[in-house]
C-alpha cells in the first residue's frame, strides 16, 4: 500500500475546444493523515483541480490515483462507490438536496452505503449537533441561512469518515466563531481517524493552521 492517499501526475485540463489549458501539469501527493491548504487567485484553477482529484470530471491528460486506484481506469458505479467510501466533498456551492431535510441530507451518504436508517439518523444527528445545527435537523436547506447550509454540507462530507476530504472554501461564508468550530471538527477527525484534508481557501489563518500551504497560479502549483 502506498503511503499516499492521493497522487496526481501531470494533470492537464482544457475545457471544450478552448485553446488554453486551465490546469497546465499539476503534480501533487497527499499522505495519509496530511492536511494541505491550496491558496491562489480567483480563476487560477483550484476548483477545477479539486473536481479532477475527486473524480467528478476527467482530466484532458494525466492521472489521479486515489487509495491506489487510478481513476482513469474506473467509471460508472465503481467510481461512485469508491467516491462514496473514500471521499468527502465540501463544494464551493453547498449542493444540498432541497426536497430533503437537513438530517436526511447528512444521513444520505450512509444510506447509500447501506447503513440502517436508524443508525444513519443517529450518527447524522450527533454530527449536526457538533456543527451547532442540533435545532435545525428537520428543516429543509431552503429554510437555513447560508452559513447553516455550509455547516450542514460539512457534516454531510464528514459523516462517512472518509479517508480524504476535498473542501472548496469550507469556511468562506461563515463568521469567525463558526469557521473555527468547523476547523476544530476537521482537526478532531484528522487526529482521531487520520482523515486527510485538501482545503482550498482564501483565509490565511485557516491555511496556516492546516500546516502545509500550496500556492496555485495560472494552472500550476508553484
Ligand atoms: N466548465 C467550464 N468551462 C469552461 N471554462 C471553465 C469551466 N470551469 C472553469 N472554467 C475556467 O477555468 C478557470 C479556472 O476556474 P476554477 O473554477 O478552477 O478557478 P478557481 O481557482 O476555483 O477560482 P475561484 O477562487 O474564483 O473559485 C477559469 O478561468 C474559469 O473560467
Ligand atoms: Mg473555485
Amino acid at each position: 500500500m502506498s503511503k499516499f492517499i492521493l497522487e496526481c501526475k501531470n494533470l492537464i485540463k482544457r475545457y471544450g475546444d478552448l485553446d488554453v489549458d486551465v490546469l497546465k501539469g499539476v503534480d501533487l501527493n497527499i499522505s495519509v493523515g496530511e492536511r494541505v491548504a491550496i491558496m491562489g487567485a480567483s480563476g487560477s484553477g483550484k476548483s477545477t483541480l479539486l473536481h479532477l482529484l475527486g473524480g467528478l470530471d476527467k482530466p484532458t491528460s494525466g492521472e489521479v490515483v486515489l487509495n491506489g486506484i487510478n481513476l482513469n481506469t474506473v467509471g460508472g458505479s465503481k467510481l461512485a462507490k469508491l467516491r462514496n467510501q473514500s471521499l468527502g466533498f465540501i463544494y464551493q456551492a453547498h449542493h444540498l438536496l432541497g426536497e430533503f431535510t437537513v438530517l436526511e441530507n447528512v444521513a444520505m451518504p450512509l444510506l447509500i452505503g447501506n447503513e440502517s436508517v436508524k443508525n444513519a439518523k443517529l450518527r447524522a444527528t450527533e454530527l449536526l449537533k457538533r456543527v451547532g445545527l442540533g435545532h435545525r435537523i428537520e428543516h429543509k436547506p431552503g429554510e437555513l441561512s447560508g452559513g447553516e447550509r455550509q455547516r450542514a454540507a460539512v457534516a454531510r462530507a464528514l459523516i462517512n469518515k472518509p479517508a480524504l476530504v476535498l473542501a472548496d472554501e469550507p469556511t468562506g461564508n461563515l463568521d469567525s466563531k463558526t469557521a473555527d468550530a468547523v476547523y476544530q471538527l476537521m482537526l478532531e477527525l484528522n487526529q482521531e481517524l487520520q482523515v486527510s484534508f485538501l482545503v482550498v481557501t482564501h483565509d490565511h489563518e485557516l491555511a496556516s493552521k492546516l500546516g502545509k500551504v500550496l500556492h496555485m497560479e495560472d494552472g500550476l502549483i508553484l
